[in-house]
């Protein structure tokens, strides 16, 4: 199976769901890249009076290599329409585990103050159940393995993410902590609250409830828009 035009079907798609103005968030991952290939041709054609805003610095890169207007952070007040995002599972009622690419605090913060929050994945990760997931968690550096002693109090196996031989880094310097999700896990909001009482922990990957609007891509070519009613 192609998966990598099963994204591009996505990114295509997505796009078109994307209003013509105001402010639009653009999430991380290899899927939003996608999403932000497609749109970037659309506002090109001139008709489009949008601003964008992204979740991480390789998609802020690409964006503005693309053409697509970007907006400072630091003069961001106001609500986004619309964010455009990826996720690692999705559940039907909106339920996300984000952060394997590392941008979960950024892409929470954009999540947060948006109008509609549109989640991007292929059929894999739909209703994907969370014990098969990771959940990345991102810590502040200073402390880290009283950190991870605490997580590790609550029955979890956390392993901090490397990049080679050195911690992995987010862009806003934080470390990545990934806690397999286990069958001993029976609730993600009271985990997510128990992480949240670490005070070394700054912002966990579980997006609850947090979409309105769901695209899949299906390996058959197929891609659907579905709305989470809950
Ligand atoms: C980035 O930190 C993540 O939340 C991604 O949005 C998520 O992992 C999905 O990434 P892909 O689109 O690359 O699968």
């Amino acid at each position: 199976m192609d998966w990598d035009k099963v994204k591009q079907d996505i990114g295509v798609f997505s796009a078109h769901l994307a209003p013509k103005s105001g402010l639009i968030g653009l999430g991380s991952g290899s899927t939003s890249i996608e999403f932000i290939k497609a749109l970037a041709p659309m506002y090109a054609l001139g008709t489009y009076g949008i601003q964008c805003l992204a979740a991480s610095l390789e998609s802020e890169l690409l964006a503005k290599t693309k053409g697509l207007p970007l907006m400072d952070h630091r003069h961001w007040t106001d609500e986004i329409d619309v964010t455009f995002d990826g996720a690692d599972a999705v559940d039907d009622e909106g339920t996300a585990i984000k952060g394997a690419g590392g941008a979960l605090l950024r892409e929470k913060i954009l999540a947060h103050s948006s109008k509609r929050f549109v989640l991007m994945i292929d059929e894999r990760k739909w209703k994907k159940p969370w014990q098969e997931c990771l959940l990345p968690v991102a810590v502040v550096p200073f402390g880290l393995m009283a950190t991870i002693r605490e997580i590790q109090q609550l029955g979890m196996r956390p392993v901090l993410r490397k990049n080679g031989a050195a911690p992995y880094l987010t862009n806003d310097g934080l470390f990545i902590i990934d806690i397999p999700l286990t069958l001993a896990v029976h609730s993600l909001a009271d985990l997510d609250s128990q992480l949240k009482e670490i005070p070394g922990v700054v912002e966990t990957g579980i997006f609850f409830h947090f979409a309105s609007e769901i695209v899949i891509g299906y390996g058959n070519g197929k891609v659907e828009h579905k709305m989470v009613v809950v």
